[in-house]
């Protein structure tokens, strides 16, 4: 098996940017999850037939960054079947390469329980929220409803909720710089190759 790194945590903690850089940093292929069911979000319908019938070409669907593919993800995201239908994907590309990282929610928990490197990045909501306005040039008090409903409800589902694995590494990045985010998570993979 390849070396895996499952990073987790709720919207806007900065997952996306430090598993981009480590992928960067370790030559390793890099998925983010959460577009798999932005796509799926997006293509509407039945959103069961919609991830069984998912490809790559659906990833490049424009607008699935706005915080409206986020909900409708979010919500297509806590039916079981739709998951169910999207793990052999995400299992055989973190197999390819000679490494893989993958972000989401539940991919510590669910998706890779092997992986070599688990961590759980998180950070204070309304931090997250002025990252997240600033990155769309959208409202700020509606940024922060949107993502503490967003989070409620991936926290809440019955079906791969968004937790840390047990054996997690937590990196909490309220206070940090990505540049410090990044060598932190950076160091621990390089402790573990
Ligand atoms: O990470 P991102 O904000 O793009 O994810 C969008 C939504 O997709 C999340 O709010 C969550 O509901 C869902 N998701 C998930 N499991 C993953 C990745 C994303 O349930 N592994």
């Amino acid at each position: 098996m390849p070396f895996t790194i499952a990073i987790d945590g709720p919207a806007a903690a900065g997952k996306g940017t430090i598993a981009r850089a480590l992928a960067e940093r370790f030559g390793f292929a890099h998925l983010d999850t959460g577009m798999i069911y932005r796509a799926v979000g997006a293509i509407g319908g039945d959103p069961i037939e919609a991830a069984r019938r998912l490809s790559a070409t659906d990833l490049l669907r424009p607008d699935l960054r706005s915080a409206t593919a986020g909900q409708a993800a979010s919500r297509v995201a806590a039916i079981p079947e739709v998951r169910a239908a999207l793990i052999v994907f995400q299992r055989r590309f973190a197999r390819t390469g000679a490494g893989a990282v993958l972000d989401g929610r539940d991919i510590g928990t669910v998706i890779c329980p092997e992986a070599e490197v688990k961590l759980y990045v998180t950070a204070d909501d309304r931090t997250r929220a002025a990252r997240r306005a600033a990155e769309l040039g959208a409202d700020y008090e509606q940024t922060l409803a949107e993502l503490r409903e967003r989070d409620a409800r991936d926290a809440a589902r019955d079906v791969a909720p968004m937790r840390p694995a047990e054996d997690a590494v937590v990196l909490d990045t309220t206070l940090l710089s990505i540049e410090e985010a990044t060598s932190q998570a950076a160091a621990l993979v390089a402790q573990r190759l």
